[in-house]
């Protein structure tokens, strides 16, 4: 059964229904089903299981830390981007040893908390990156594990803002300067070469642009060996993809089985990032509608979830299928479903067909990634709260922010008299 159902025409997480947890945790809230996440942490496992590889979530895809804790029990490592991820990371009993640092700008203080905590490997992005990560880890007596990471200029087909693979992107070292720098790496006595790294780009529908990527690869591979330069691990990245409305995923086998062939005469251990994959199916968003109203003849559905709360579909224009939490049938009509936003981008589906009145439940399907990670604060609205199921039971992984934890900050800034009293005009005007 899937972990998102109707069960007596309701819409259930598991074996809770989302109306209760609507009037138990409020709206708009992110519900995960955990059995949604093992599964696929499974699946992906299953499907490498040749070549075995350590697989890396990508942090950014969900960050909260009990997804984190979930998925480092099941033996997953981290692919990290941040100082704040490597620590979302430790926090939530991740193993440092399987934990890979990329992302085109590290700085300094980064960097040293990623060599305290003796992290997997440094997938550097620059050759001035890997000179900074060089003089660090040689204050510290230490030498950096560290890959490069290599911009293959391969097309992944996908969105062009999580492509990433392309000469013109900002990521990775031009593949045709990486042996060079695979050279200069090894001359370096704070570095220690242990292997490759690419990510081409995210959601990605075909195989075709990660065969390329990996010919490039492995042609380097190759070209290294014969300079005596010997890598432990090639790292292929994320990007796998999944239906959010219709696209049409390739077998997770074809790749593994592609790989296998690939790996099959050489020492190399592989790593891949998925995030995507792995957390967005876990994943729906469940929000009110407020009212509804016509302007024309143009519907609109206005829910108390906003691009704050998910904005792929502003973004990136990413279909978002959304599904009434009590069953309906069909409608012919289709009208567009915003949030409170002061923004005309504040859209979450654009001519939707689906009925809906003030105070009905929607749930955002498929939103399990990119959804809490990317939220904000825009327009002051406090971030959503976030509800982990584990069959019967609902347990609140992230409580709902206040107004009051957000402006705390701010507050602390303001102008004071003597007393401590926030200076207004009131009293400058008793003064
Ligand atoms: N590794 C690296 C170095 C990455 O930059 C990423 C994603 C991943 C792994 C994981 O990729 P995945 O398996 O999740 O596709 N916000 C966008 C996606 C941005 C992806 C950025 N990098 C979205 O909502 O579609």
């Amino acid at each position: 059964m899937t972990p998102f159902h109707y069960r007596l025409d309701v819409l259930h997480c598991e074996d809770v229904p989302l109306d209760r947890l609507a009037k138990t945790f409020g709206t708009p809230s992110y519900i995960y089903s955990g059995s949604a996440i093992d599964s696929a942490f499974s699946t992906f496992q299953d499907a490498f299981s040749a070549t075995k590889p350590l697989i890396c979530f990508a942090v950014k895809a969900n960050s909260n830390l009990s997804v984190l804790q979930r998925l480092a029990k099941l033996g997953s490592g981290f692919d990290i981007v941040s100082g704040g991820e490597l620590e979302r990371v430790l926090r939530a009993g991740g193993d440092p040893s399987k934990t890979v640092f990329s992302g085109v700008g590290k700085t300094e203080a980064e960097i040293r908390a990623a060599l305290t905590a003796q992290i997997h490997c440094f997938n550097v992005e620059s050759a001035e990156e890997l000179d900074r990560i060089d003089l660090v880890a040689q204050h510290m007596g230490q030498q950096a594990p560290i890959s490069l990471r290599v911009n293959p200029d391969v097309n992944p087909d996908t969105h062009p803002y999580i492509a990433t693979g392309l000469k013109e992107s900002k990521f990775g070292i031009p593949i045709e300067q990486a042996l060079k720098l695979y050279e200069r790496a090894a001359t370096l006595s704070g570095i220690k070469i242990v292997g490759i790294d690419c990510h081409i780009g995210s959601q990605i529908t075909q195989l075709e642009p990660y065969e390329a990527a990996m010919d490039a690869l492995f042609d380097l591979v190759d070209q290294l060996l014969e300079k005596g330069i010997v890598l432990r691990h090639i790292d292929l990245g994320g990007g796998m993809s999944v239906c959010y409305l219709d696209e049409q995923p390739f077998p997770l086998a074809a790749l593994a089985d592609s790989v296998a062939l690939k790996l099959r005469d050489r020492d190399l251990q592989l790593i891949l990032e998925p995030g995507r994959y792995i957390v967005a199916d876990a994943g729906i968003l469940l929000t009110e509608v407020l009212y509804t109203k016509h302007n024309g003849d143009h519907g609109f559905g206005i829910i108390d979830a906003a691009m704050n709360d998910l904005i792929r579909p502003a973004l990136y224009g990413s279909p978002q299928k959304i599904l009434p939490v009590k069953a309906q049938s069909g409608t012919d009509r289709s009208i567009d479903i915003v949030g409170p936003i002061c923004e005309t981008g504040d859209f979450l589906a654009k001519d939707y067909p689906i009925r809906v009145q003030a105070g009905e439940l929607l749930a955002l399907a498929a939103v399990g990634a990119y959804g809490m990670s990317m939220s904000s604060n825009y327009n002051t609205r406090g971030r959503a709260a976030e509800v982990l199921i584990d069959g019967e039971e609902a347990r609140l992984i992230r409580r709902r922010e206040l107004v009051e934890e957000l402006l705390a900050s701010e507050t602390d800034c303001l102008h004071k008299d003597s007393s401590g009293e926030v200076l207004s005009n009131q009293s400058e005007a008793k003064q």
